[in-house]
This record gives C-alpha cells, structure tokens and sequence, in this order.
C-alpha cells in the first residue's frame, strides 16, 4: 500500500528518502515518486515500477534540495503510470498521499470549475489544487486546515510548499503517519519501520493531527489551528532485524525461522518456574466475559477462525469471528460483557481499525493481538497482546500467523484455567505440551524436499482444493489463500464435510486436492471424504500425522508431520502449506515476497 517519506534537513535529502522508500518497498507498489525543492521551485521526478528505477533517474539528474517528500503508490483511482504517480504538484504545492478521498470526483468539479487542469485520474491531486487555491487568502496551517475539513475518506500526507521552502507538513485520517527527530534533520514516515535506520525518537500522528518538521522543530496543531504537545517515544532495538541474511528472500527467512520466534513467544508468555501464563492487567474479569468476538482481515481472521474452536472448546465462552470489513457496517450489538479481539500482523489494516474503533466508541473492551507494537491498532486498544515474531517483511503472512495462533492459543488456555474451565493439571500439561511446539515446529520443517517435489504438480494445474475438518478447516483456508496471493492459481479451502454440497462437482482428473487429516477425532471422516475425491479423479496431497502407510494406494502423496496434542495440530499442519505456496511460486518465477496486485499494510479499505 502506499508509502510516504518526507524529510527537512541542513543537507541534501534525495539519497535518504530513496533509502527510506525502499524501506517502504515491502508494503506493496506499483510506481515511486519524489519531490524536493530546488532553487526555490518544485523539483518532481516519477516513474512507473521499482525505486531502484527511480534512483536510476535521480543518479542521471539529480534532485538537490534540503527539503522533499517521497513515495511509494499503490495505485487505487487511476491506473499505474508516470502521469498517476506521486507526487501530484502544483506551481506552489506538492502532496504525497495514502489513503481515498471518497469525493474527489465533486471536488474535482468544482476546482475544474476554477480553472484548474487537471492531470492524473488520482484523488489525490484535488489535494494538491484545494491546497494551492486556499493557500491564495491563508497562511499555511489554515490552509491545510480548511483542504482538510473538505476531505472525505482517508488519509496521511505529506506536503511541500515553493513559498514555505523550508517547511515538510504531514497530516492524518485514517492512514498512518509518524515523524522522526533527528539531529539537525526531521522525518515524516508511513511507519516508524522506514525511518528506523535514521532515528529511534518517533511520535505518532492521531486523527485530525497536523505537524509541521522544519530541520530543528516538529510543530503539531489540531483542526482548530491550537498547537498540542505529543509524546516522543524511544523505539525498542529489534534483535530481529529486517534483513535476509543467507536466505534467498524474505518469505523463506520468515518461514524457517518460525520455530525461533515461536519459542521468543512462548518465553515472553510462559512462566517456566511456576509453569503459569504471565497475562496481567486484563481489561476485564476472565469470569465476567459473556462472549468474545474476534476480528481480522485475511491471514489474521484464520487464525481468529482458528481460535473459536479452541475457545468454544476450553472455556464455556461463546465465540463469534467476523471479517473486519464486514463487521464494521453491520448493526452490531454491543455489550461491555463482550470481550473484542483485534488481531493484525501490521496493527494498521484499515478495516480492522476501523472495528476497532467503533468498539471503542462504544465503550467496550478491546483487546488486540499485534506485531507491530506501535501500530494504531496497538495504542487504540485496550489491551495489547505482542506476537514477538520481529519484523514480517514478505506479504504473505507466514511467521506471524503462527504468532497469532501461539498467542490465541495462550489466551484461551489461560482465560479458562481462570474461569476453573479446565483444571490446573489440564492447565499445566498444555503448557508443557506447549513448550514442545518450537522443536516439532523446525522437525515439521524438514519437510522441504517433499513439498519442493509435490509443488511441481501444482505447475500444470488450474487451481486446488484444501480439504479439512476442526480446526484444520481453518488451516485448510489458510493453505488455499497463501496459494492463491503467491502461485496466482484458483484455490478454494473447504470443510471437507461440505464437499457432497456443491464443491464435489469441480473435481475432475488431476486436480490437486489437499487433504488435512490429523490424528483427530475427524480423521475417520476427512479420510472418507478424501476417498470420495479419489474416486473422481482427483490427485490427493494427505498431510497427517498419523504414519501406518495410509490407507489408499491412489494417494499421490502423503506427507507426514509429528505427533503432538491434537489441539497444536494447527502449527504443524500450516508449515508444509506455507512451503507449498512458496515452492510453487518460486517454480513460476514469482516475486514471493511481493505478489502481483497485493501490499503488506492494507491501509486502505
Ligand atoms: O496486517 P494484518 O495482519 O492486519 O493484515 C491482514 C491481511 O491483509 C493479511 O493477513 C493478508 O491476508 C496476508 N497477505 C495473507 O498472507
């Protein structure tokens, strides 16, 4: 999604903010673009693809200035061009944007009506017309004051002026947005992630926050043009840093290195002496929670699905999930009995912000489970939950699913043990079945050759079906949209006693099926509904954990996982279907750590 970078400085910015959007790169992108202020007027410089394309244009002209903004655009209104790009500037203005102006199309008439020509199909540059027509009877702060107030939809900005040529203006709604103090120079960033090689001293913008970075100061005002104070904070030095290392890319580092962020997780929950989960300060009385909700996009809401069974199974608590785009439009009736789980690898997915926040505008307890501790989602809730999983730079979610799932996990065994649900000697052998996890995790990973050769028949295939019952239904919907974002291919997950009601008729000679069958109290069930694929022609892949030579001569493959509890199932089942996506992808040449189409932080709706 989006990226933006501004900075202020006593020295020329073009090589920093190159450096800080490829920081950004991991969100997702489709055309880079900077603008800075060159002898009084506004240098712009954009292109289509990477920011290494841009670099290449700035190494052949180069932009001076001690002042500009750049970005990274992940196109939403407009296709991605030169022209659609940012920045979007004016004689006197240049914007960066993420987010959707919602009305842009009204405005855009009216400023048309003005005079004023316009040249992308964006909405974003109604920004940079409204600005340089206000701008024309107000001082600055004013000016960007009233653009706002005529905005609907979401948004984070960072803006340049040829008349305030020492001034970077940044300001929020909806999207994210941080400033950085550094010395003799300050930033604006899309994240504190982008801005961490440059400073550790961040504050974050709020909704309706404007600032205003000059190289020495950082100004915030409020829509009311009054000055405020913000906190500074001192980011914490991540042992996890964002680099490679001797992996190909990003996806392999952060699949492989799952059991080593499970048992960071599991160290920072578990109290090994008392054998006891540390979850101190909860909002609100274990005893007294009427029903949870949990809520996620994506990856996220899997590991929500996921955690319903292991709630409504420990505990006698009532569980719904929801999707955060849809939960966020529904009539919801809300109860301050009900506990709101939010989970979100980034903490800054706009829906489930948004869900978030109309939970807390209705005064009910929230709770969220992040990645990112000093994401919105984090400091809008009420009670954060970290996964410690360190930076996830690949788009597809891999480690921090697993990250979401340990800490549902430890959340639901303890909210039960609380509420006398299970009794201490369950309490304590789940714990101790728990701190296994990290070993059966990297064993579970050995499996790398298999899947590398099982991927090579997913290269002539349509699309694939992931069959699963329990809580490997939802596995089974995880495997298939990790397919699906990474191989481009068809893929459905399925609950494989749904297959008699519609699905069974896709199977036809050939078509890769999937089948998660662990040593449950489904495995019976799971193995007739594989056999009624098999029947059809279909090529059945069976993950199990159960090794007496399975059952069917037709099986293409059976791959095999260790035995641990049947609730752990998840972690294990999960990592052959990461390593599939990610082989198979790898076998068509694709960029796995930047699918097509796809960004890391959603931060649009
Ligand atoms: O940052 P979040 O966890 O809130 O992101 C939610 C989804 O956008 C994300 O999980 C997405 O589905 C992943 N690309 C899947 O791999």
């Amino acid at each position: 999604m989006c990226g933006i970078i501004g900075i202020a400085s006593n020295k020329s910015v073009s090589s920093n903010i190159i450096q800080s959007l490829k920081k950004l790169e991991y969100r997702g992108y489709d055309s880079a673009g900077i603008a800075t202020i060159k002898d009084g007027f506004i240098d712009e410089k954009k292109c289509t693809g990477r920011v290494d394309s841009l670099e290449k244009i700035l190494f052949k002209n180069p932009s001076a200035g001690f002042l500009g903004i750049g970005h990274v655009r992940w196109a939403t209104h407009g296709v991605p061009s030169q022209v659609n790009a940012h920045p979007h500037s004016s004689e006197e203005v240049s914007v960066v944007h993420n987010g959707i102006i919602e009305n842009s199309s009204e405005l855009k008439k009216d400023l048309e009506k003005k005079g004023y020509k316009f040249k992308s199909q964006t909405d974003t540059e109604v920004i940079t017309f409204l600005l340089t027509d206000l701008l024309k009877n107000f001082d600055l702060i004013k000016a960007v004051n009233k653009t706002l107030e005529k905005l609907n939809g979401s948004f984070a900005l960072g803006i340049i002026f040829k008349k305030y040529k020492d001034i970077v203006v940044g300001a929020r709604r909806g999207s994210p947005l941080a400033v950085g103090y550094g010395p003799d120079e300050n930033y604006l960033g899309s994240d504190s992630y982008a801005l961490k090689s440059m400073t550790n001293k961040i504050t974050y913008l709020d909704d309706g926050d404007v600032c205003l970075l000059t190289q020495n100061k950082i100004e915030f005002y409020n829509s009311n043009n009054k000055k405020v104070n913000k906190e500074i904070l001192t980011l914490s030095n991540d042992k996890n840093t964002a680099d490679k290392g001797t992996y190909k890319d990003f996806m392999s580092k952060e699949i492989n290195e799952q059991s080593q962020t499970a048992k960071n997780c599991i160290n920072e929950y578990i109290d090994h002496l008392r054998k006891d989960i540390n979850l101190y300060n909860f909002p609100i009385k274990p005893q007294e929670i009427k029903k949870i909700i949990l809520i996620g996009c994506g990856t996220a809401y899997h590991s929500c699905l996921t955690a319903k069974y292991w709630f409504e199974e420990f505990s006698n608590i009532p569980v719904e999930t929801d999707v955060a785009s849809e939960f966020r439009y529904r009539k919801i009736k809300f109860s301050n009995k009900n506990l709101y789980i939010f989970v979100s690898q980034s903490g800054e997915t706009a829906d489930t912000f948004a869900a978030l926040d109309m939970c807390k505008k209705n005064n009910v307890k929230t709770c969220s489970i992040v990645n990112t501790v000093e994401s919105s989602i984090a400091r809008l809730s009420d009670f954060v939950l970290p996964i410690h999983a360190g930076p996830e730079i690949g788009v597809a979610s891999t480690k921090a699913f697993t990250g979401q799932l340990l800490v549902l996990f430890i959340l639901a065994i303890k909210i039960s043990q609380i509420r006398k649900e299970i009794n201490e000697n369950t309490y304590i052998k789940k714990i101790d079945k728990l701190k296994k996890l990290p070993d059966l995790i990297k064993k579970t990973l050995k499996c790398q050759d298999e899947v590398q050769i099982i991927a090579k028949d997913f290269l002539s295939t349509k699309g694939a079906i992931f069959l699963g019952r329990g809580l490997s239904f939802p596995i089974a919907l995880e495997g298939a949209l990790k397919l699906k974002e990474l191989s481009y291919l068809h893929a459905e997950g399925y609950p494989a006693g749904e297959m008699k009601h519609g699905p069974l008729a896709l199977i036809e000679e050939g078509l890769p099926v999937v089948i998660l069958a662990p040593n449950d109290r489904y495995f019976e069930k799971t193995i007739s509904n594989m056999q009624e694929v098999i029947a059809r022609g279909g090529k059945v892949i069976l993950i199990s954990n159960k090794n007496n030579n399975i059952i069917s001569e037709n099986i293409r493959f059976t791959l095999e996982v260790p035995q641990t509890d049947d609730y752990l199932m998840p972690f294990l089942m999960t990592i052959p279907l990461q390593l599939l996506a990610y082989y198979v992808a790898s076998l068509k040449n694709h960029d796995v750590d930047k699918p097509r189409n796809l960004a890391k932080s959603v931060t649009v709706e």
